[in-house]
């Protein structure tokens, strides 16, 4: 199937909790007039039907192989081409894929979110506008705390343990050293009004 609408993909990554969403939902409201899309690199999680819950509960999430990245390429490219898609659906509480999926449209803005989105080469390759949102260590681990116990089933505890496992090595290794591919580095994302502007201004400038 083709079709005659161009796509303009924007990327936005940069560490956990750094304010990614944040920034993505402003730049959703910013371009309510136009189509835009959201794809998360999380909801691409490989599934793990094999293993127990506590197993599960125990793996790296932060290291590049725990995505479907191949997957999410194939989804960017069938949107291209004008086509729909059936995204699958993560739950972090159960730290597995869900069996319903999302159907999702080609839309004229698509906007890619997650930690690891500049790592891939394939993947950045496919963005026009390449974003790394950079916010200190110490307030992406506070945000991550009360965010991970308010709304993604997790105690204090594992949250500090999972954090010093694996979430702070990752970003060191893999995370943080990606923010050279980005064209724009914006502290704080969503919490920085003047970069959103510039970003919306440039953004407009592509769909012009
Ligand atoms: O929204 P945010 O960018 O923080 O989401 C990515 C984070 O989700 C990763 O740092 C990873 O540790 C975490 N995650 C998790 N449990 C899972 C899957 C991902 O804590 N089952
Ligand atoms: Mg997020």
């Amino acid at each position: 199937m083709s079709s005659t609408i161009s796509t303009t993909i924007i990327g936005v990554a940069g560490g956990s909790a750094s304010g990614k969403s944040t920034l993505v939902r402003k730049l959703q409201e910013a371009f309510v007039e136009e189509h835009v899309t959201t794809l998360c690199h999380d909801f691409y999680y490989k599934a793990h039907d094999e293993l127990t819950l506590e197993e599960r509960a125990k793996l790296n999430y932060d290291h590049p192989h725990s995505f479907d990245t191949d997957m999410m390429i194939e989804h960017i490219r069938q949107l291209k081409q004008g086509e729909s898609i059936q995204r699958p659906v993560y739950s972090f509480n159960d730290h597995n894929r869900l069996p319903q999926t999302v159907l999702v449209h080609p839309a004229k803005v698509l906007i890619l979110d997650g930690i690891l989105i500049l790592e891939n080469k394939e993947l950045r390759e496919l963005m026009d506008v390449k974003v790394y949102v950079d916010t200190d260590d110490d307030v992406r681990l506070a945000r991550r705390l009360v965010r991970d116990v308010q709304e993604r089933g997790r105690d204090m505890n594992s949250v500090l343990k999972q954090y010093f496992s694996t979430v702070k090595p990752m970003h060191r290794d893999f995370v943080e050293p990606s923010k050279r591919y980005a064209d724009i580095i914006i502290p704080e994302g969503g919490m920085n009004p003047v970069a959103l502007s510039l970003l919306v201004e440039n953004i407009h400038s592509l769909l012009r």
